[in-house]
């Protein structure tokens, strides 16, 4: 578990201290985000617990929706109390829960939002539904304040690579996305078949650091318009130029079986660490170009005074550096997250669900998840469901398991349980205190 504890600094009374949950995958989550009542910096974070579960799923190759479940339960009461322990406040402080409602795996969001629900109405407080992909999109706003608008925001994570259009604070408008598998997808498949574990991302991140990006001339994942199956481009008609229409959605499954021929290509021999390097950074050179391109070209058609990259792929070293200089080329700031911010938490979820809060959503207590929703001002879309989430293939790998921990030790993703009986005790209290 990693929890991170912010200045202490207390707000005016009339400002909302919001506690948010996030489980909607692999991480169990809590956080105490609080109103600043500044409009260009609105929200301060006092507390972030996050805790993995990618120890577990490692064994499996992937996520395994149900032991997800499970331990999202042994684990959120535990989360919840520490967020608040580390905030410096009680139940009582507590002026709205948030959670994630969807999108993800839907045992996971399950528990979140049932238990968001309970301990909204045993408080007494607002419940805020808030969409996973909006809490990435406001992480940046928690960090930076602001963003200068209109921005060209990129989300790219495990289950979702999307280009949305920001004009107001708040409305985020579809204008790109992944038509197969999501950029960390293609991170997390790519890696399980070189052997490297999961989740893929920071490994191959790391990795690529040591090989030579142009090893391999790997095809770049691309839609356009001459595409002779082209679907209908996501961005709303005339928002975008004929050429650029079909470029703003992204197509990662061929690069994945390009890199998957290429392992089968290098009949029989084991693959040596410097071949394993050269393609980890060959790869991840195609997919930071195919993320890059289309963001800065519809940011600089639309006339964006900023980009944003959020989501757990904008922790990655390369996309981070090539962004930021392609910015400073370009003249257009890019905004990412702290790495804490990138990948999946609950400050980001407290974010969003205070924005939503002060425009009036908020849920009753029938308020079901949704492991799928349609996000977008103006026209109906279908978002991908998230997809990292793998059957159990075979038995586990226990020979990988020494080089997964040290892995994870570099990350220092994960720490001690806290699902354990002293922390739910005062939650169960809590729960069962209110007479009704
Ligand atoms: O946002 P996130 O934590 O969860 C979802 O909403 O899906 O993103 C997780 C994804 C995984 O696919 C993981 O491999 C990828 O983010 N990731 C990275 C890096 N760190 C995490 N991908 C590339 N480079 C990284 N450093
Ligand atoms: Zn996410």
């Amino acid at each position: 578990m990693t929890s991170r504890k912010p200045k202490a600094q207390s707000p005016k009374p009339d400002l909302v201290q919001l506690l948010a949950i996030e489980t909607s995958c692999d991480e169990t989550a809590a956080a105490v985000v609080a109103e600043t009542g500044d409009a260009a910096r609105p929200w301060a974070l006092r507390s972030n617990v996050v805790a993995s579960q990618a120890a577990i799923h490692r064994e499996w190759g992937g996520v395994v929706p149900e032991l997800a479940s499970r331990q999202h339960v042994r684990d959120v009461c535990g989360v919840v109390e520490r967020a608040l322990d580390d905030a410096g406040i009680g139940f009582s402080d507590v002026g709205a829960v948030a959670v994630t409602q969807g999108p993800g795996l839907v045992g996971s969001l399950l528990v979140g939002v049932a238990f968001a629900k309970s301990l909204a109405w045993s408080l007494g407080v607002p419940l805020v539904p808030v969409h996973h992909l909006a809490g990435h999109i406001e992480s940046l706003v928690l960090h930076h304040g602001e963003l200068p608008l209109p921005a060209v925001v990129l989300v790219v994570s495990g289950g979702h690579t999307s280009l949305y259009l920001v004009r107001e604070p708040g409305t985020y408008q579809l204008i790109g996305r992944a038509r197969d598998d999501a950029a960390g997808e293609a991170y997390d498949k790519v890696a399980k078949l070189l052997g490297l574990g999961y989740p893929g991302g920071p490994v191959i991140d790391r990795l690529a650091k040591t090989g030579r990006d142009d090893a391999y001339d790997l095809p770049m994942p691309r839609m356009t318009h001459a595409d002779r199956n082209a679907p209908e481009g996501t961005a709303p008609a005339g928002l975008l130029p004929p050429a650029l229409e079909h470029r703003t959605d992204f197509s990662f499954s061929g690069l994945k079986t390009a890199v998957l021929r290429l392992v089968r290509g290098k009949t029989g021999a084991r693959l040596s660490d410097a071949d394993v390097a050269d393609i980890c950074a060959s790869f991840q050179r195609v997919v930071v170009e195919a993320l890059l391109d289309p963001t800065f070209e519809a940011a600089r058609w639309l006339g964006a005074r900023s980009i944003g990259i959020a989501g757990g792929v904008s922790a990655n070293s390369r996309l981070r550096a090539d962004a930021g200089a392609r910015g400073a080329r370009y003249g257009i700031p890019v905004f990412v997250p702290p790495l804490s911010l990138s990948t999946d938490n609950a400050a980001m979820i407290g974010a969003a669900g205070l924005r939503r809060l002060r425009a009036g959503v908020t849920a009753d207590w029938t308020l079901n998840c949704q492991r799928q929703r349609q996000y977008s001002d103006d026209r109906p879309h279908r978002l991908p469901l998230v997809q990292h989430q793998e059957a159990p293939r075979g038995r586990p790998d226990h020979g990988r398991g020494r080089r997964h921990r040290q892995e994870e030790r570099r990350q220092g993703r994960h720490g001690a349980r806290l699902g354990d009986a002293h922390y739910c005790g005062r939650v169960r209290e809590r729960l069962g205190g209110r007479a009704d």
